[in-house]
């Protein structure tokens, strides 16, 4: 039978969504903020469930996801351990299996709510999920090596992932006490399936209580050090000062330190977009912190002056999010609701952001506007994006590792973009001397401040 022009028709759409879909491909509980490298973000709904499914996890990639080959895997583990050794994942079943309930966070999670704005992945609130990991511990490999040997300090996780350009490796350290506690893993299950791969398979550190950027993804090679490590990602990227500092203020890395632990954070999920009808109203959404357990969570619906204590959801376990929620009986009008978590370490949300160089660590309880009237407010022209014509060189010079996502979501000044075009030709951006200043004007006049 000759194929009619609509069943070719219905033939070409199913295939297309059958490309969309394929694996590794954004769910639409996902949010796009960068196609490659991948950098999915978790909608504002991921906050209902306890746990999040796999297909809704963020995701957060510097590099391009590796091709994993699962017949010849192994994980190397060396460095100043007393017998080195090379196990297979068949080897790593046979440790006692241990499972926790986590979150993962992204440091850079609420980056785009810093003001000055900074240059980098423009997370909002879905830059985390929470879920259940399973794999050996880490301190029994180590052991299955002969143990750690004294002068041991630090411990190197190398990834498969394929940097782009010249872009260092993917590479971080643990110190060997946060290693060495029995609720760190080597996970090999996420949610009782094997981890897909844009998670990390086959390996990926589990340090619970700690950001994401500790949890390195498609671990191959473990190296106890006697010292301190000195790639990228430990003495550049992913630091932090000590100290509160002025917004806008440049800190020297020698002056910060890496970060680790998870602040205490909550994070309203509904009302969601923004609108409800007067009348019984549901305001929820999760929160955690660094493994000490999130002991309330206050509520405010004018805008701070005044708290209700809303209600912990039951599923709870050590490093897990909590759910929570209030019924609110509103009336009409404008409103601004606030979240405000506590754990059981006495640590609080703070009110106003401690601002540092690269936005890590986002967790101020921030006024959410909310309107409460019978009718929805017609939606808000969302931005449009620049429609300004490409300089010459830009496509070649800053189109080729990634997309224009990934440069449109910045609020950058001139002197921000210069040190962005800088970094890019650093990791192999080829600008040609005289494209220079008209791709630099195109970026600071088109994603400003
Ligand atoms: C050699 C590959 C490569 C080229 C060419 C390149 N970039 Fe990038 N760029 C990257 C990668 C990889 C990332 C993601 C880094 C990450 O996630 O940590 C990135 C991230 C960014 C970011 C996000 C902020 C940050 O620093 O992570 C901006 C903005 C950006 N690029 C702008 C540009 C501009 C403008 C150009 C052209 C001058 C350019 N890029 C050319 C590789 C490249």
């Amino acid at each position: 039978m000759p194929l009619t022009r609509r069943k070719l028709l219905a033939i070409a759409a199913g295939s297309t969504l059958l490309r969309r879909r394929a694996f590794g491909d954004p769910t639409p509980g996902l949010i796009v903020n960068s196609a490659r490298p991948k950098d999915y973000e978790m909608t504002l709904a991921g906050f209902k469930e306890w746990i999040t499914p796999a297909a809704d996890f963020y995701v957060r990639n510097h590099h391009y996801t590796p091709d994993v080959n699962l017949a010849d895997w192994n994980l190397r583990v060396d460095g100043v351990v007393n017998s080195p050794v090379t196990l297979t994942m068949n080897d790593l079943r046979q440790f006692p299996a241990v499972s926790h309930i986590a979150v993962l966070e992204c440091a850079g999670n609420g980056r785009s709510f810093y003001e000055p704005h900074l240059p980098g992945m423009q997370w909002k609130q879905g830059g985390v999920a929470n879920g259940k990991w399973t794999g050996a511990r880490l301190r029994d490999v180590l052991q299955r090596a002969g143990g750690v040997r004294d002068s041991a300090k630090h411990v190197l996780f190398s990834g498969e992932d394929v940097p782009v350009g010249k872009q260092p490796k993917f590479q971080r350290t643990v110190e060997i006490a946060k290693a060495l506690d029995p609720d760190t893993i080597l996970a090999y299950q996420l949610n009782g399936e094997a981890i897909p791969l844009e998670h990390g398979m086959q390996l990926r550190l589990v340090v619970p209580g700690w950001a994401g950027d500790s949890w390195v993804k498609w671990v191959r090679h473990v190296e106890v050090l006697d010292h301190e490590f000195d790639g990228f990602w430990m003495k550049t990227a992913y630091r932090h000062p000590t100290h509160p500092v002025a917004p806008g203020t440049s800190v020297p890395p020698d002056q910060m330190v890496p970060v680790t632990d998870l602040p205490v954070k909550s994070v309203i999920a509904t009302p969601a977009g923004g609108w409800a009808k007067p009348g019984r109203v549901k305001i929820s959404g999760a929160a955690w912190s660094n493994g000490s357990p999130v002991t309330k969570v206050d509520v405010s619906t004018d805008n701070g002056a005044s708290w209700r204590a809303a209600t912990l959801g039951s599923d709870q376990s050590k490093y897990a999010w909590r759910l929570w929620e209030l019924d609110w009986k509103a009336p009409a009008g404008e409103y601004k609701l606030m979240a405000r978590a506590t754990d059981a370490a006495g640590r609080v949300q703070p009110m106003v952001e401690d601002w540092n160089p690269s936005g890590y660590l986002w967790n101020v309880a921030a006024p959410r506007p909310v309107i409460i009237s019978r009718l929805a407010p017609a939606a808000a022209a969302s931005a449009t994006p620049s429609s300004a014509a490409h300089p010459h060189g830009f496509q070649q010079a800053c189109l080729t590792c990634h997309e224009e996502d990934i440069i449109r979501m910045q609020k950058l000044t001139a002197a921000q973009w210069e040190r962005e075009v800088q970094k890019m030709t650093g990791w192999g951006a080829d600008i040609k001397p005289e494209d220079r200043e008209a791709v630099l004007d195109y970026l600071s006049a088109n994603f400003k401040q």
